[in-house]
């Protein structure tokens, strides 16, 4: 098949779009070059002369040669309008933004349908893992059951300097930073917010469901204390953010994004640093695992170049599962087992929400529960009680547990 070739109106040159700039230069055969770059600071040492630059969106959209925008800048608004024009002016468009994306998913949907021209983000998913495709093709016929995985890299090389060599949190984070994989605003990654973004888009490519960041819950790993850390080091276990999607019996999808303990036999056990891991299960399949570099120059912009790649041969994505339907599962019928830290006043109280209780714990200044909950409670003890956090142990089957507890209930009161 012949390549189509590709002039490139490239916006932002930081550290991927740098990153993008150098993989070209090393991939010939791709016929693809950028023509221009567009960049907001005049005033900024750059490592290309400057007549590769403009600041003037307006220089690249309005380039009838410019056949494709790519998309590399930090500001999810104004990504978003840059991407806007660029489709209405039918330039194919390659983004690293997952925000943006996961913020306007129908309208960018609708505006590639209207405008007949696509638009690509493979690099907004976990880098340089190629997961966006495998779910929008590979499980079109398999009957994908759940997706769970850690699609932060920041947060892992966090969690990974803390756990493993004695960083502090606050040393941990700057080195992330300094490596380029944090967002601009650190918060968005150690939140959980960036890892629901991408958690928004995955889900829209494996189960077909659109859903908008206030409809999934996160909670991220900045307010992880001692307590915790010293429970999971205790008992050989670590703590990873997880995103986390799942169909239940019921048709509908249980999904959050929240710290999880996972211990040796787990998959996610050993992806450390900067690495990302989705884990899918699939009905013929059953467990398949991916893993690769999650933030970073590289491997980001090698997802980049590999959807610049994939228009070079005109492909979109189809968005067949939007014809699903599927909902997302109401908050009270998600029962997850968690480990609640408390502050020392508030544990009789906090009892109470709990359907099933294994194990609780009180020094003088704080305390846990391990127990059964279900996600309606776990977000009103966040809204109104200070001084907690939780970090999850499993997802329980809800039907299941519902069936067993009924059955405790009635041989307690039968007794
Ligand atoms: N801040 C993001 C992360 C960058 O750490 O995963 C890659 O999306």
């Amino acid at each position: 098949m012949e390549k189509k070739k590709l002039t490139i109106g490239l916006f932002g040159f930081g550290c991927v779009g740098f990153g993008l700039y150098e993989v070209l230069q090393r991939t010939p055969a791709l016929k693809a070059n950028i023509k221009r770059i567009c960049v907001k600071d005049k005033n900024k040492d750059r490592q290309l002369p400057s007549e590769h630059f403009t600041y003037d969106k307006n220089g690249l959209l309005d380039d009838d040669e410019i056949n494709t925008i790519v998309e590399l800048i930090d500001d999810a608004d104004a990504a978003y309008e840059i991407v806007k024009s660029a489709l209405k002016k039918r330039k194919a468009v390659v983004t690293a933004n997952k925000k943006m994306v996961a913020e306007h998913f129908d309208e960018l949907q609708e505006l590639q349908s209207t405008y007949n021209v696509p638009l690509l983000y493979e690099a907004a998913c976990c880098a340089s893992i190629p997961i966006i495709r495998n779910l929008e093709e590979y499980y079109d016929n398999d009957l994908l059951e759940s997706i769970e995985g850690i699609v932060n890299g920041s947060t892992n090389y966090i969690l990974t300097k803390t756990a493993d060599e004695n960083f502090t949190y606050a040393d941990a984070l700057a080195d992330a930073q300094s490596k380029g994989y944090a967002e601009s605003n650190p918060i968005l990654d150690t939140g959980g917010f960036d890892a629901k973004y991408k958690l928004l888009i995955l889900i829209a490519h494996a189960f077909g469901i659109v859903a908008k960041p206030e409809d999934i819950y996160n909670i991220g790993i900045n307010k992880l204390d001692e307590l915790e850390l010293n429970y999971a080091r205790e008992k050989g276990l670590k703590i990873k953010l997880v995103a986390y999607a799942e169909k239940t019996n019921e048709g509908t999808i249980k999904t959050f994004v929240l710290p999880k303990f996972v211990n040796k036999t787990d998959k996610l056990f050993s992806v450390d640093d900067v690495f990302n891991g989705v884990k899918t299960k699939s009905f013929f399949s059953d467990t398949q695992f991916f893993v690769g570099k999650g933030a970073g120059a590289y491997p980001t912009a090698s997802a980049v170049l590999s959807d610049i790649s994939a228009l070079s041969y005109n492909y979109r994505y189809e968005y067949k599962k939007l014809n699903n339907k599927e909902t997302l599962a109401q908050d009270d019928s998600i029962f997850l087992k968690v480990f609640l830290r408390h502050d020392i006043t508030s544990g009789i109280e906090l009892k109470q929400k709990f359907e099933e209780i294994d194990e609780s714990y009180l020094n003088q200044k704080t305390g846990f529960i391990i127990g059964i909950i279900s996600l309606k409670c776990l977000k009103e003890i966040e809204e109104n009680y200070e001084n907690t956090s939780f970090v999850l142990f499993e997802t329980v089957d809800s039907k299941l547990f519902l069936k067993l507890y009924k059955n405790k209930k009635e041989y307690a009161i039968d007794n």
